[in-house]
């Protein structure tokens, strides 16, 4: 009787985010283990390199209460050569993805606050099979290179559709689409 009327609880609102807390950074480093690691095999136990000392981290997690819970998605920023940044290391929980736009979220925040901190061009080697997203997503394909022995292609996003608002630094609200 009971069993007809019970609900399955799930996250319908994320925040995408700058990570300001230390579990909200540990939280982001083991899930970038689980799928950069154990689900694509890129890296053997540990995916950490040189950038982590000085890559800012943008999580995405459910909220509840309005306040962050669970990160479920994250990616990493940092500047290169003047005016030069690059993102690396994106990321979502497979339970999450497709539903809230949060890896296109992701990717929104991290280019916009680049944009908001001067950069003029913003990079990323992005995964063959993700390349369709990115090119949805206003990048283009500059050259294909090898990284960690796999094909990637090298692409930069498209600054006029990622405006540096100030307000990026609070995060961005995106939802689960509703079942049909
Ligand atoms: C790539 C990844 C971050 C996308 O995250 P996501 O949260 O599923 O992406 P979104 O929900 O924002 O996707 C937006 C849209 O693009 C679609 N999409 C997602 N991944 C796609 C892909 N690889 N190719 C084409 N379309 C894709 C989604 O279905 C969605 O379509 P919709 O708007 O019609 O619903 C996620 O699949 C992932 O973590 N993959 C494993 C790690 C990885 O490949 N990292 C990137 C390295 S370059």
């Amino acid at each position: 009787m009971f069993a007809d009327t019970l609900c399955v609880y799930a996250p319908s609102e994320f925040l995408v985010k700058p990570a300001c807390h230390l579990w909200e950074r540990e939280e982001a480093r083991r899930l970038r283990r689980v799928v950069f690691c154990i689900e694509q095999g890129l890296f053997a136990g540990d995916d950490t390199d040189d950038l982590d000392a000085r890559a800012e981290t943008l999580i995405a997690a459910t909220c509840v209460a309005g306040m962050p819970d669970q990160v479920v998605g994250c990616v990493r920023i940092h500047s290169g050569e003047t005016g030069v940044w690059w993102g690396s290391r994106l990321a979502v929980h497979p339970a999450f993805r497709s539903q809230g736009q949060i890896g296109s979220t992701l990717i929104r925040l991290a280019v916009g606050l680049a944009h908001l901190r001067g950069c003029t061009r913003f990079l990323a080697h992005v995964q063959l099979q993700n390349v369709t997203l990115f090119e949805k997503l206003h990048w283009t394909r500059l050259a294909e290179v090898e990284l960690h022995g796999r094909a990637h292609a090298l692409m930069q996003a498209d600054l006029a559709f990622y405006p540096g608002e100030a307000r990026l630094a609070d995060g961005i609200v995106t939802r689960a689409r509703l079942p049909a």
